[in-house]
């Protein structure tokens, strides 16, 4: 049964998030039920419109009009969020219209911007195609766009009236933006759910390979413990920043790398998960053979990412000491206590990081 449906709970802004695989063929009735918009603006990518949007077209009997962005992170942009926007006043938007983002993360955060700005906020659809968007970026309501300043600057909490989960689009996701995406699963696993783990452990490969059964459970089972979370600190005032494990040092490889496609996202989270729990256990928090099970994992299932950059522990910290995170010169940092068992550290020194990394870069 790869059918499956998640609720957002978030009082008057509550939402659903519908798994399921094939064809998009309910998706009029679901718009009727969820969103009763009299337009739709449909923001789509060239790769995933070329793939996807005839089906969506077919499935409509709402009126609707297109936009196509050029595929990629530099189109989370001002640039063509202003574009879009143009776009839309052009076309007769109303109170009325709801926008639908049909894609993965980059149209999901801009096409949620957009929704979320336009005419002081429209309703909108996240159609998440990779495995990422499907798991994270299309649930939680963080929207936005880039500055030339840095990543995710300009945005806006913003919650979509519905997810809807068409798992058979990852077929034709290429196999590294599926590994990225596990990033993400796995970090709910590590996060507070040991069981998760080893049933992670178990199932991965099926997982990777597209198995249907284990990508809808293991895809419920992350848009449930996000919804959770989101559910009890929707604007990160505390427990949200856990959804951060391995983001603070992934952060600053992909800054590294130039945020080009020689690190994708969810690689740099992978790496940074693996140096968090490291970090952990050369702080004397968790235990060593935590660490070894995570590397075991990571080997079993051929996870690590083939980035090979030379990098130092001054370039790491020079950008970990820019998180959003931070309290004034204080690291902030999710850590673990072990597999499962993550925690917020709100006071990590500089010096300590400093000569972990070091040591961690050596090692590698
Ligand atoms: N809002 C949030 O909470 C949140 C969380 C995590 C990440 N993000 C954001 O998400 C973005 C990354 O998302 P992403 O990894 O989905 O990147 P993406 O949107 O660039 O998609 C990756 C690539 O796969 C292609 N693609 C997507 N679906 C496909 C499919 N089914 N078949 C074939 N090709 C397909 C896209 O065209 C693109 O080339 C980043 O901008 C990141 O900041 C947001
Ligand atoms: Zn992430």
């Amino acid at each position: 049964m790869t059918d499956k449906t998640v609720n957002v709970d978030l009082g008057a802004r509550s939402y659903v998030i519908d798994i399921h695989s094939g064809s998009m063929k309910d998706l009029q009735g679901k718009l009727d039920r969820y969103v009763g918009a009299e337009k739709y603006f449909i923001i789509t990518d060239k790769n995933v419109g070329a793939l996807y949007l005839s089906q969506l077209e077919k499935s409509l009997s709402s009126p609707y009009e297109v936009y196509q962005i050029d595929p990629g992170e530099a189109s989370k942009k001002i640039e063509t969020y202003n574009n879009i926007c143009t776009y839309i006043i052009q076309n007769g938007v109303t109170r009325k219209a709801a926008v639908i983002a049909l894609g993965g993360g980059v149209v999901g955060d801009l096409a949620g911007f957009v929704a979320a700005t336009i005419l002081r906020g429209i309703k909108y659809v996240q159609i998440p195609t990779s495995l990422l968007a499907q798991v994270d970026s299309s649930v939680g309501g963080k929207t936005g766009i880039n500055s030339p300043l840095g990543k995710n600057l300009i945005g806006s909490f913003y919650q979509p009236s519905l997810v809807y989960t068409d798992i058979t689009t990852l077929k034709t996701l290429p196999q590294r933006h599926i590994l990225a995406g596990y990033a993400e699963i796995l970090k709910y696993a590590l996060i507070d759910d040991t069981g998760f783990f080893e049933w992670l452990d178990e199932h991965a490969g099926g997982l990777l390979a597209g198995d249907p059964d284990v990508l809808s459970e293991a895809i419920a089972v992350s848009c449930r413990k996000k919804a959770d979370v989101v559910a009890r600190d929707e604007q990160e005032g505390n427990i949200r920043a856990l959804l951060n494990l391995g983001h603070t040092f992934g952060h600053a490889l992909e800054a590294i790398a130039g945020y080009d496609d020689s690190l994708l996202h969810g690689e740099a989270v992978m790496i940074g998960m693996n140096m968090a729990l490291a970090y952990s256990v050369d702080r004397g928090y968790a235990p060593e053979g935590d660490l070894e099970k995570l590397r075991k994992h990571y080997k079993r299932h051929d996870l690590w990412p083939k980035w090979n950059k030379t990098y130092s522990a001054d370039d790491m910290l020079t950008h970990m000491q820019k998180d959003k995170k931070n309290i004034k010169d204080r690291i902030v940092l999710i850590l673990m206590r072990g597999i499962g068992k993550s925690f917020i550290a709100k006071d990590e020194n500089a010096a300590d990081i400093k000569d972990f990394l070091a040591r961690y870069i050596k090692g590698r």
